[in-house]
């Protein structure tokens, strides 16, 4: 018996804003937009707020997972667009779900590494802190730090929500995970918070609050990321790719998938992709993908499946489940 993922669940929200959309904001077009990163389309929130789609891709994953909401225990969401800074985006997912009174909080920061880190967090309680049934989410609603002129950027970002549930199951379960965190002093990938107006303040002022990003070093962080992080979860099992079923990565650009998998010689098709119709979701990006995987029967009971997040911090994690 392991600490092992029970169920998936996913939100998106109403809005669609396909290439074509993109080209009467920004001087693009489909074509360079879907040869250069895979994405046709993206979802964006017009009601819907990160909680209001944590909440949803949640209540999901209890009702997949079959289990009454009073056994969760510990509440964990990771996001970079949490819609408050207090209370949690996880102590409101508990509060709009109706949970008992439990331990809630918010891995913040980590981006789109952001669900390798929450789940790394809830298992690391799990084991030591007693709690027995998790709710791991990851949600964002990245238009709103999204610059809609810049079109070096705005081309990637999507909103949405997954989660999962955490609980003990048959099998291994998680076998192995890797955290990476690496200084980003040149800021390749950043998104600032207003700089104080407190009467005291004299220091630097910011103005410009929405995320920067450097495509062409984080391109090539990227495909690093993924294939250190499959070499490590490899290493750490003593597995070889032969062994692994699923390949689930952080849904940032098709060709940074390509380009690792060409490079760690395993076929593309053990990588899920579903970045052509809701783009990069950041945090969000791996349990939806997980979610639709399950939908659509593609998961199996004894599936080995690696998991790697990279983006903002940055950082990067891995993690190796047999489910
Ligand atoms: O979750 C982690 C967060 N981010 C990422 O993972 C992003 C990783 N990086 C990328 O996905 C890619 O670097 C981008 C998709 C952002 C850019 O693709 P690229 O192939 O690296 O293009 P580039 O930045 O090298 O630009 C090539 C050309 C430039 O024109 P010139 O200088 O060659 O004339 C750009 O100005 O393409 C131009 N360009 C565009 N053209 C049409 C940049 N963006 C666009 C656009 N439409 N949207």
């Amino acid at each position: 018996m392991g600490i092992n993922f029970l169920s998936f669940g996913s939100a998106l929200p109403q809005g669609t804003v396909t290439n074509d959309d993109l080209s009467r904001m920004v001087e693009t077009n489909d074509e360079w937009i879907y040869t250069r990163t895979g994405i046709k389309q993206r979802r964006v929130a017009v009601t819907e707020s990160t909680v209001s789609l944590g909440t949803e891709a949640a209540k999901k994953a209890i009702e997949k997972a079959g289990i009454d909401k009073d056994e969760i225990d510990l509440v964990v969401c990771a996001t970079i667009t949490p819609d408050t800074n207090f209370p949690s985006t996880a102590g409101m997912v508990r509060q709009a779900i109706g949970l008992r009174d439990i331990p809630a909080l918010d891995v913040f920061g980590t981006a789109c590494a952001g669900f390798i880190y929450a789940v790394s967090v809830a298992q690391g309680l799990m084991a030591t802190g007693g709690y027995k049934t998790a709710l791991v989410i990851g949600a964002e609603t990245l238009s709103k730090i999204t610059d809609w002129t810049d079109r070096s950027s705005c081309i990637l970002f999507g909103d949405g929500a997954g989660a999962a549930i955490l609980g003990s199951g048959e099998g291994r379960g998680i076998i192995s995970y890797h955290l990476d965190g690496i200084n980003d002093v040149d800021g390749y990938l950043l998104c600032r918070l207003p700089s104080s107006d407190s009467p005291f303040y004299k220091g630097e002022k910011v103005d410009y609050t929405k995320m920067q990003m450097n495509g062409n070093k984080v391109f090539t962080f990227g495909i690093t990321s993924v294939i250190n992080g499959v070499r490590q979860m490899l290493a750490a099992s003593g597995l070889t790719a032969d062994d692994i079923s699923w390949i689930v990565p952080h849904q940032a650009n098709r060709r940074i998938i390509a380009s690792a998998a060409h490079r760690l010689g395993i076929p593309e098709e053990k990588f899920y992709v579903n970045i052509d119709h809701v783009g990069n979701t950041s945090s969000a990006s791996i349990p939806i993908a997980l979610d639709e995987m399950t939908d659509k029967g593609l998961i199996k009971k004894g599936d080995k499946i690696i998991m790697v997040g990279f983006g903002g911090g940055l950082s990067a994690g891995s993690l190796l489940v047999e489910m």
